[in-house]
């Protein structure tokens, strides 16, 4: 069953990546999009505004606000962002929207975008905040679904530098830099034996849309979403084959990385230990290769 009526959705982080993303295979598929903003001005907000996006300035922490949306919806893109949150408030403005969509009291599908390796709880604040939300929406009684992404490729081009916000602002002109920077710290952190979990930013915009599209699919599932998965020498040679680039070598990068870092790297090492299900997506996602080819031939990479 395709869902008929397309919207109006919420989407939260529409200025973001994964929002961002979402957004656009929406609007593409015709369908009706709001965007909860803190910055209705900035320049990325104007620029969905202009797609015909209604925006709505407002806050995650504004529970009156959200409560006064959600009756007006049908449904809800929810993600918050740890590194920028922390643990505590990535929980708290997670369960916000959860509350008040069950407040609303029309039976809004929420899909969330968790993290891979949330299934249980394990100590790695990147992931736990994750768990308790994931756990939080099942039992809400809210038709919901759930995503598991693996680690960003887009990350490889400098999407986001998600253990250095800071670095991200100083470097936004010099995104490849900023890739090369995570490249490095996978290379150095990363178990060589094992299989890195890899998903584009893309492709979550297409699950997402997918979800929406296919309520009876959709609803009530946990979707890994693994779209490729290669060890760190098969990353390496397509990387270098790809772009002709190089990785970068800083000696003591990992060392420096388990230091001043610890959270990156515990998730790093939980990534390489949790078990995950490749290919198991309900729409095919795109391989890294693949990916690699079309962001260099966008001038993204
Ligand atoms: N990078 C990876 O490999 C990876 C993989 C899997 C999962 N993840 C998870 O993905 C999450 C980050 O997602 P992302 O990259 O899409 O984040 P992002 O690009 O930083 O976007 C964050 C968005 O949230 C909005 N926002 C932030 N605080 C808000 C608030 N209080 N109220 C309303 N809106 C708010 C921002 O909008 P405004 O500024 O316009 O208000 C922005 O659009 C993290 O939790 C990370 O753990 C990352």
């Amino acid at each position: 069953m395709i869902r008929k009526s397309k919207g109006p959705v919420l989407v939260i982080g529409a200025t973001g990546n994964q929002g961002g993303q979402v957004t656009q295979a929406l609007l593409e598929a015709g369908w009706t999009v709001h965007a909860l903003t803190r910055h209705g001005t900035s320049s990325k907000a104007q620029a969905l505004k202009a797609q015909g996006v209604h925006l709505i300035n407002g806050n995650m922490s504004d529970r009156t606000l959200l409560t006064d949306i959600f009756p007006f919806v049908t449904g809800v893109f929810s993600v918050q962002n740890f590194w920028d949150l922390g643990l505590e408030s990535e929980v708290q403005l997670g369960t916000n929207i959860i509350e008040a969509a069950t407040r609303a009291g029309n039976h809004l599908h929420v899909v969330y975008s968790s993290g891979l390796g949330a299934n249980q709880r394990q100590n790695v604040a990147a992931i736990d905040g994750k768990t308790v939300l994931e756990e939080r929406l099942r039992t809400s009684g809210l038709p919901y679904t759930i995503l598991r992404p693996g680690l960003f490729m887009d990350d490889f081009c400098g999407a986001s530098l998600p253990f250095a916000r800071p670095l991200q602002q100083l470097l936004d002109h010099h995104r490849p830099l900023v890739g090369r920077l995570f490249l490095a710290t996978l290379q150095a952190v990363f178990p060589q034996d094992r299989k890195i979990p890899l998903t584009t930013l893309h492709d979550v915009g297409r699950l997402v849309q997918w979800a929406f599209e296919h309520p009876d699919l959709s609803q009530g599932e946990t979707v890994e979403m693994i779209g490729a998965s290669e060890t760190w020498t098969n990353l390496y040679d397509i990387w270098e084959s790809v772009t002709g680039r190089s990785i970068l070598k800083v000696p003591g990068f990992g060392a420096g990385i388990r230091v001043f870092h610890p959270k990156m790297a515990a998730l790093l090492t939980w990534l390489a230990e949790h078990p995950y299900a490749a290919n198991a997506a309900p729409i095919e996602l795109q391989g890294f290769k693949e990916w690699l080819q079309n962001a260099k031939r966008r001038q993204q990479c």
